[in-house]
């Protein structure tokens, strides 16, 4: 098969994410605004590109966040951050359109802000939200595709703590937000046994303004639909099993490589992190048109490990699509799958299988001892003795963090206490992740906690349908009724620990039903 030009806009623009036959994991970082030349075109010229999904992609965002608010967040840290985030935008628009767009600055903190293509022009005061209308990240949202999180470098680590995400690739921001990278990344298989992760990091960490860096991830999606958030898992995950059905014209039309181009950028004011998604999808059948490109993705299908094809939700289909795309053209049919060991899940909290030695560098120290297990009763006299000898010591014995008095009485313990106090807490794991959570809604840092858990079997979790946290007997990976929408909700292997919770969505049989 041979490659037809003129390609269409959308595969000439293609970002088509495979340099090799074979994917894995990498820190696939470089730097941004410099065109990438494919077999089809070239992507990535700006940082911000305008295609002609423009108006039709902006109206699907708004009328998300109208019905789900969830996906928009600003701490009130991220302030500053987000009106930074604005004018470093406004101003990659201006340069990268001059003709139908503009940024004129009045005087002082007036601007002028001109989008001919949505027919807009704004003047607005720098810090003033009633100027512009709305929150900052909310307005600049509404002027390109991509979806924007902003990320806060404290403690030498970062945090994702504001953001508008309207097409996240099966992540939920509103559960995420607030976590650090690190702990965002735990559900992600290899990557930290492969350092990925840790390098990224210490590479973001580093990053400087006026130098954007770009790197790409890839996923498959069925149908051109860009909401495919947890949230909304309901409404898109029957189609996994749909799709397997499907006779091979309507497997070609339905199946697209999502690819994200993922911009990182050092704002320049507030010195935030910014991180740009912008979602491109490409159905088979227009990917085997371009024939470097058919044969490369038939290959790159096969032989992806089964752990890392499972993580993208593409296990059902990844075997067909790889030999879709080989039946398209004329290379011999792919080799067999590979599979390399599985790795446990990383998205899992470490507690530890003795109780840790008390910190006696600490000023005083708070001892929670949760539920009628012997051995919460035993770890927290152990550490009340050490404790004693080494500064003030209270003990607290609650039942469980069900109970309202219970609750109260925790909340009041933790407001009462000083600066340098430790917080040493056992009890099972709900009770444990749900007193950790509090200690930092106080304003404990992680220094300053320790936790033994002595019952696995029940946790905190957060339902992505009721967006709610209830206990629950579980384990990550199994299912369960959602206390609060009576849902069948799977639990996944992925834990905030200062939500005190674990993520969880709509089972496969809810989800089709
Ligand atoms: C150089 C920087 C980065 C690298 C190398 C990286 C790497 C990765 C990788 C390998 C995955 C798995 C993707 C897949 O298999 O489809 C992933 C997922 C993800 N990344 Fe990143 N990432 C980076 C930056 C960021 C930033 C700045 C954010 C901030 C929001 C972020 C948020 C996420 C989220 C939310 C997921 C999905 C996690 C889930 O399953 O819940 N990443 N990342």
């Amino acid at each position: 098969m041979t490659t037809v030009l003129p390609m269409s806009g959308r595969i000439a623009a293609f970002p088509f994410p495979f340099p090799e036959d074979r994917y894995r994991y990498s820190t696939n970082v470089e730097p941004a605004a410099r065109p990438n030349v494919t077999a089809a075109g070239q992507w990535g010229a700006a940082v911000v590109e305008i295609d002609d999904d423009y108006r039709a992609e902006l109206a699907e965002r708004a009328e998300i966040l109208a019905a789900d608010p969830t996906r928009h967040a600003v701490l009130p840290h991220m302030r500053p951050a987000a009106w930074d985030a604005l004018l470093t935008l406004m101003r990659e628009l201006a340069t990268a359109y001059p003709g139908q767009m503009s940024l004129e600055q009045l005087g002082g903190d007036e601007w002028r802000w001109r989008n001919e293509l949505l027919g807009e022009c704004r003047d607005f005061r720098y810090g003033d939200e009633a100027s512009l209308g709305q929150e900052p990240l909310a307005y600049i949202t509404s002027q390109v595709q991509e979806d924007i999180a902003l990320l806060d470098q404290r403690n030498d680590q970062l945090y994702v703590d504001a953001g508008v995400v309207t097409f996240a690739a099966d992540w939920s921001f509103g559960f995420d937000v607030g976590m650090s990278f690190l702990e965002i990344h735990g559900p992600v298989p290899r990557v930290r046994k492969e350092g990925v992760i840790t390098r990224a990091h210490d590479f973001l960490k580093r990053l400087q303004p006026h130098q954007p860096y770009r790197r790409t991830n890839w996923t498959m999606t069925i149908g051109r639909r860009l909401d495919v958030s947890t949230e909304r898992y309901p409404d898109w995950g029957p189609d996994r099993e749909m799709i397997r059905c499907v006779p091979d014209d309507e497997f070609g039309r339905l199946v697209h490589l999502r690819v994200e181009v993922q911009h990182l950028i050092r704002l320049p004011d507030s010195g935030a992190l910014m991180f740009l998604i912008r979602t491109y999808m490409l159905p088979l059948e227009e990917l085997a048109t371009v024939e470097p490109w058919r044969a490369r993705a038939a290959k790159v299908f096969a032989e992806l490990p089964d752990d890392m094809a499972d993580y993208k939700g593409i296990i059902k289909y990844r075997d067909r699509a790889a030999q879709w795309l080989a039946a398209a053209g004329e290379s011999v049919v792919p080799e067999a799958v590979v599979t390399e060991p599985v790795t446990p899940s990383p998205g899992l909290p470490e507690w530890p299988a003795m109780p840790p030695e008390v910190d006696v560098s600490g000023a005083s120290f708070l001892i929670v001892s949760i539920g009628q297990e012997p051995r919460t009763a035993h770890a927290a006299r152990t550490w009340v003795r050490t404790a004693e000898s080494a500064g003030p010591t209270r003990l607290l014995v609650l039942d469980s963090l069900t109970t309202a008095a219970d609750a109260a009485s925790l909340r009041q313990t933790y407001n009462e206490l000083r600066t340098g106090s430790r917080i040493l807490v056992t009890g099972s794991q709900y009770n444990v992740m749900t007193a950790l959570a509090w200690a930092y809604d106080a304003g404990a840092i992680s220094a300053e906690l320790t936790a033994f858990v002595t019952d696995l079997s029940d946790l905190p979790m957060y339902c992505a349908h009721c967006r709610d946290t209830h206990r629950v007997i579980g384990a990550p990976g199994g299912v369960v009724e959602c206390p609060g929408c009576a849902r069948r909700v799977e639990i996944h292997a992925h834990h905030a620990p200062r939500l005190g919770s674990f993520l969880a969505s709509a089972a496969g049989e809810e989800a089709s039903s």
